[in-house]
């Protein structure tokens, strides 16, 4: 793993926090450790196709974690919802270089995040940009609550 990334990407993480005016926002928990990300996206018109403007990103979840969806939000934009469904956690975290074994589930857990926000979002995919989702949901912190963290294996996937 690169670990001056890894350091850049931990002490100056890009799109933290939350995006009031998102279309959408997906929630994955890992079942490997119970930590959790959140994601949430923006579209914009461009050359008649409909991309990802801005993405951004709560997580409770390791440095790698943090490290990955920092990268994943700077990544993604520009992509349709077609090419960033594509895309997986090594490409998500290529930066970063391979991650050791124990830390592979934290790219997937940023790559869970991804596709559930880029599913959430329910216009077609050429469709011009018409209000919102429902970006809102419980904070990351009342959905940690709700699923009792510390009871362990825990994998949510919400789409509100
Ligand atoms: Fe759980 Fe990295 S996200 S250890």
């Amino acid at each position: 793993m690169n670990e001056s990334t890894l350091q850049s990407a931990l002490s100056n993480p890009q799109n933290l926090g939350e995006m009031p005016d998102a279309d959408s926002v997906g929630t994955v928990g890992s079942p490997d450790c119970g930590d959790m990300v959140r994601m949430w996206l923006k579209y914009k018109e461009k050359d008649g196709k409909k991309v990802i403007d801005k993405a951004s990103f709560q997580s409770f979840g390791c440095q790698t974690a943090i490290a990955v969806a920092s990268l994943a939000t700077e990544l993604i934009r520009g992509k349709t919802k077609e090419e960033a469904l594509l895309m997986s956690a090594e490409e998500l975290s290529a930066p970063l270089g391979p991650l050791p074994p124990m830390k592979i589930h934290c790219g997937q857990m940023v790559e869970g995040a991804l596709k559930a926000a880029l599913e959430a979002e329910s216009n077609t995919p050429s469709a011009p940009v018409v209000g919102s989702s429902q970006p809102t949901g419980p904070t990351l912190v009342d959905s940690l609550h709700a699923a009792g963290k510390s009871a362990g294996k825990i994998k949510i996937v919400m789409r509100s």
